[in-house]
């Protein structure tokens, strides 16, 4: 669901130069633009082996990618929409990257943000509360009253936020073997990476815990919470 929502928003358009920071593998932003065959494609990863397997994966020929960290990173470059997929939460200079962002887009550029909840617990947190924990400053002045500072004043910016929304999905698992199998493929997204000793205990410790739920209510239901920002370059 949270691809349906970053289409929903993106109002992206053939030919689009897109910028994608920490991309990862690419999946999540290939998945997201699928309807468009002729993208200008931008990913850079600090990881060298996710830039190889974006590299891979990538079905645009006018494609670039940079094994770089975002903080040294510089380009003249101007983007229609940059993205910042299940990355922010990971990076400690927020503001500093969102006005990076602000500076490389361009005029009506849109800029989208997906995340989880800050310690990677989804079911633990919505996410859209943390977001504004973070993001947004409360006053409180002398007769009592509350003033909420809102995002663009935040950013210093002309940002825009087009939607903010938490999207929450369900899967019902009668049987832990396909989700352990799932978290397998997903194995190289925790951060730190997990030493085999500690990994072999977290797949142990899912598998009682939706064993244990299975027995108790027939399925196990795994929520996921994922945050979903579009900011929109209104300057
Ligand atoms: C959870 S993954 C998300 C990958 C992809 N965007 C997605 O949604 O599938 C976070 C990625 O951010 C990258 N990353 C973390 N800190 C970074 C930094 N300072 N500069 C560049 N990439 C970074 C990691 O290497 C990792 O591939």
């Amino acid at each position: 669901r949270v691809f349906e929502k970053v289409r929903e928003y993106l109002c992206g358009f053939e030919g689009m130069e897109v910028f994608d920071i920490g991309c990862g593998n690419g999946k999540m932003v290939f998945e997201a633009l699928k309807e468009f065959s002729s993208v200008r494609y931008f990913g850079i990863d600090r990881s060298k082996a996710m830039i190889e397997e974006t590299k891979q994966r990538c079905p645009y020929s006018d494609s670039e990618f940079m094994a770089t960290d975002i903080y040294s990173f510089a380009t003249e470059r101007m983007f229609d929409r940059i993205f910042l997929c299940h990355v922010l939460h990971l990076l400690d200079k927020k503001e500093a990257i969102l006005t990076f962002v602000k500076k490389h887009l361009k005029k009506q550029g849109r800029c989208v943000i997906t995340l989880h909840s800050k310690d990677d617990a989804p079911k633990k947190r919505d996410w859209i509360q943390w977001f504004k924990n973070q993001y947004q400053k409360t006053y409180q002045n002398n007769h009592g009253n509350v003033t909420i500072e809102t995002w663009p004043s935040l950013f210093g910016t002309k940002f825009e936020p087009v939607v903010a929304e938490c999207v929450r999905g369900n899967i019902q698992l009668s049987e832990a073997s396909p989700y352990l199998a799932y978290l397998e493929t997903e194995r190289h997204r925790f951060h730190p990476d997990p030493t085999e000793e500690e990994w072999n205990a977290f797949l142990l410790y899912v598998q009682n815990e939706i064993e244990s739920s299975i027995k108790e209510q027939g399925f196990f239901d795994e929520e996921q919470r994922y945050g979903v920002l579009v900011l929109e370059n209104a300057s």
